[in-house]
C-alpha cells in the first residue's frame, strides 16, 4: 500500500518500462499479406490504405527483399487475376497469378509462403463459392477449394490458408493434401472470420464484392457464411472443428474489435493462434485522425496482448522499422 508501494517506479525509467512490460512484439510475430495482380507492371495504389499497393509479380523479389531485410519470417498472398468467371476457374490455374508469385518467392527467398484459398477474387459475382439459388452452395465450393488448395501447394505452398468459411474446408483440403502427396504442408485456417465492416477496403482492394441480386437477399452479403458478430460460443465451435479438421494454425479476423475472442481462444486451445488485422483497422488506424505510429502500435500491442500468437499485418514493416527505432 501507499507510500511503501509506489507503482511510478516501475515507470520511471525507458529501461525498466520495457523490463516490466510483459508483451513484446518481435519480427517472429508477424505475416505480411501481399496483393500481387495480374496484368500490371506498377504498384498500384489502393483507396485508403495508404503504402500498401497491388503489386505487380517484377516485384516480387523487391518484396521479399523487404521481408528479410525486416525479418519477417511468412507472407501470405492474395492473387487479382486478369479475368474471373463463374467458378473461378483461374484461382486454381497451374500459371494463375498467385500460383506464379509462390514459384517466384520461393525461387528467390527463404520466406515462407501462405496462400489465401478462396474463390472471391476470382468469381464474376464475388462470392466465396459456387451461388445456387439458395445460396452459396456448401459442398460444391468445397471442391473448388480443394483444388485450390491442391494448385497453391503444387507451386510450393508452405501453408493453405482457407477463407471461405464453408464447412468443412479444413479437412477436404487436409485429405486433398494428404492423397496427393501433401501432407506436410499446412493448413491456416481463418476459423473464426467474421461477416464484417472492417473488410471493406480490401474489397476494393482485390476488386471483389459480392454482387447485389435483387431477389436474393441471402445473396447480398456474407452473413449466411461468415460467423455472426454478436456470438463468442459459434467462434469457439468454429476454432474448434477446425483444429479436429486437421488445421495447424487457428486465425480470428478482424482482429481489434475481437479481443476478447482472441483471449477466450488463447485459453481454450493450445493450438498456434492467429488474429488478423484487417484492411479496415489498417485504414482507420491510418486515415491520419490519430498519431498513426502510436495508434498502430497500441492496437498492435493489444492484439498481441489478447493472446494472439501470429499477427497477420499490413503494417507490419513499419511496426518493426518503428520498433528497431526506440529500443
Ligand atoms: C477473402 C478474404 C477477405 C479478407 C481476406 N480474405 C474478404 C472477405 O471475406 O470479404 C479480408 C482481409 C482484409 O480486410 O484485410 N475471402
Amino acid at each position: 500500500m501507499f507510500p511503501e508501494t509506489r507503482l511510478r517506479r516501475l515507470r520511471g525509467h525507458l529501461q525498466v518500462r520495457r523490463l516490466v512490460r510483459g508483451t513484446s512484439l518481435s519480427p517472429d510475430n508477424f505475416i505480411l499479406p501481399v496483393f500481387f495482380k495480374e496484368n500490371t507492371t506498377k504498384p498500384e495504389n489502393i483507396p485508403n490504405m495508404p503504402g500498401v499497393f497491388r503489386q505487380p509479380l517484377k516485384n516480387v523479389d523487391k518484396i521479399a527483399q523487404e521481408c528479410e531485410d525486416n525479418k519477417i519470417p511468412c507472407v501470405l498472398i492474395f492473387g487479382i487475376p486478369r479475368k474471373k468467371d463463374a467458378k473461378g476457374s483461374v484461382a486454381f490455374a497451374k500459371n494463375g497469378v498467385v500460383q506464379k508469385a509462390i514459384r517466384k518467392l520461393n525461387e528467390c527467398s527463404s520466406l515462407a509462403v501462405f496462400a489465401d484459398a478462396c474463390l472471391c477474387q476470382y468469381t464474376t459475382n464475388g462470392h466465396c463459392g459456387i451461388t445456387n439459388s439458395k445460396g452459396v452452395n456448401n459442398d460444391a465450393s468445397l471442391k473448388l477449394l480443394e483444388k485450390i488448395a491442391l494448385s497453391q501447394a503444387n507451386a510450393g505452398a508452405d501453408f493453405i490458408a482457407p477463407s471461405a468459411m464453408m464447412d468443412g474446408q479444413v479437412k477436404a483440403i487436409r485429405n486433398c493434401l494428404d492423397k496427393n502427396g501433401f501432407e506436410n504442408t499446412g493448413i491456416m485456417s481463418y476459423s473464426a472470420k467474421f461477416a464484417s465492416a472492417f473488410y471493406s477496403p480490401f474489397r476494393s482492394a482485390v476488386q471483389a464484392s459480392p454482387k447485389k441480386q435483387r431477389r436474393k437477399p441471402f445473396l447480398r452479403d456474407r452473413t449466411t457464411h461468415q460467423l455472426d458478430f454478436y456470438s463468442t460460443k459459434q467462434a469457439m465451435q468454429e476454432i474448434e472443428s477446425d483444429l479436429c479438421e486437421g488445421a495447424d494454425i487457428a486465425m480470428i479476423k478482424p482482429a481489434l474489435p475481437y479481443l476478447d475472442v482472441i483471449a477466450k481462444a488463447k485459453e481454450k486451445f493450445s493450438a498456434p493462434l492467429a488474429a488478423y488485422q484487417v484492411s479496415g483497422e489498417y485504414a482507420l488506424l491510418k486515415s491520419g485522425i490519430l498519431h498513426s505510429r502510436h495508434a498502430l502500435l497500441e492496437s498492435t500491442i493489444a492484439i498481441k496482448r489478447a493472446g494472439a500468437d501470429i499477427i497477420i499485418s499490413y503494417a507490419a514493416v513499419e511496426l518493426l522499422k518503428q520498433l528497431k527505432d526506440t529500443q
